[in-house]
């Protein structure tokens, strides 16, 4: 399967604007809309009564004032930690006073809450959705997701047309699962590193986006050209240095996923 290139390099919000705000958190996501960014990059895992959050890590402890994995707690339990004020105080007065009650803005962002941002945004806004342990979960993590894009009506692009919604996962099983139920739902396979199958500038079937790590680009740039000479889309991650979107835009990708959207819209001069 091959994928339209872009007009231009799409400018997707890591974590949302994750260098300025606390990742993950609406304060981050709307940082990022203010910024430009043209997409919005989340993690996604299951609470153990069955809701979609945003979270990268297994465990809670890294982001929030909270102890334990997403898996084991339930939304009410997430709902009552901060995933605010672990971000340095110097870098954001809005989230650096939170005590240990969260505001809106930072308290845990389910999926759900995140698509309400995106339709308010007042500007088409694409979401790039990362599936996180989705083996764990057999089936459970990308039959959620469809039910949740369904109800927003954005499970079943019309194919060949832009999709305002894309999933990403290193589990080219899980987009398998995704694909299954949803077939024009576009899909793309996260790399870490260039396995010999991949220099070869295949990705597994039906998938049409490779999503090659800041580090393969660096490394194989010849590899790059070649999934983009396929007509396959390339979107990078996660790209954060003037040099890095320099390469990046010299190579061709389609998408930069960046923790700093307005920097790299500045580099780009669309800032
Ligand atoms: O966008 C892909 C990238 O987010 C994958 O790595 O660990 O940041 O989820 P990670
Ligand atoms: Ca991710």
């Amino acid at each position: 399967m091959t994928h339209a290139p872009q007009q231009r390099i799409q400018v997707v919000a890591h974590r949302g604007a994750s260098e300025d705000a606390p990742e993950h958190t609406l304060a981050a996501y709307k940082k990022a809309i203010e910024d430009g960014a043209d997409a919005l990059e989340c993690d996604v895992r299951l609470t153990a009564d069955g809701h979609l959050v945003c979270v990268h890590d297994r465990r809670v402890n890294r982001t929030s004032n909270g102890r334990g994995a997403v898996s084991a707690l339930e939304l009410a339990d997430l709902a009552a930690l901060d995933f605010g004020s672990w971000k340095d105080p110097e870098e954001g007065p809005d989230w650096a006073s939170s005590s240990s009650t969260p505001s809106a803005d930072t308290s845990v962002l389910t999926l759900e809450r995140l698509l309400e941002l995106v339709a308010d945004a007042g500007r088409p806004v694409e979401l790039a959705i990362e599936t996180k342990h989705p083996t764990r979960w057999a089936g459970q993590v990308e039959e959620r997701l469809l039910h949740l894009l369904k109800r927003f009506g954005l499970d079943a692009p019309a194919p060949d047309e832009p999709s305002p919604v894309r999933v990403m996962s290193f589990s080219a099983r899980s987009l398998a699962r995704v694909r299954e139920a949803s077939p024009t739902l576009p899909t793309v396979y996260l790399m870490q590193f260039v396995s010999p199958r991949h220099r070869e500038g295949r990705l597994p079937k039906g998938v049409g986006i490779a999503g090659p790590s800041m580090r393969i680009v660096r490394n194989h740039p010849a590899y790059v050209e070649k999934l983009v000479r396929a007509g396959h889309g390339v979107h990078v991650w996660t790209v954060n240095e003037p040099e890095d979107v320099d390469l990046c835009v010299r190579l061709g990708v389609d998408a930069i996923i960046t923790n700093r959207p307005a920097a790299v819209l500045r580099r780009l001069d669309r800032g």
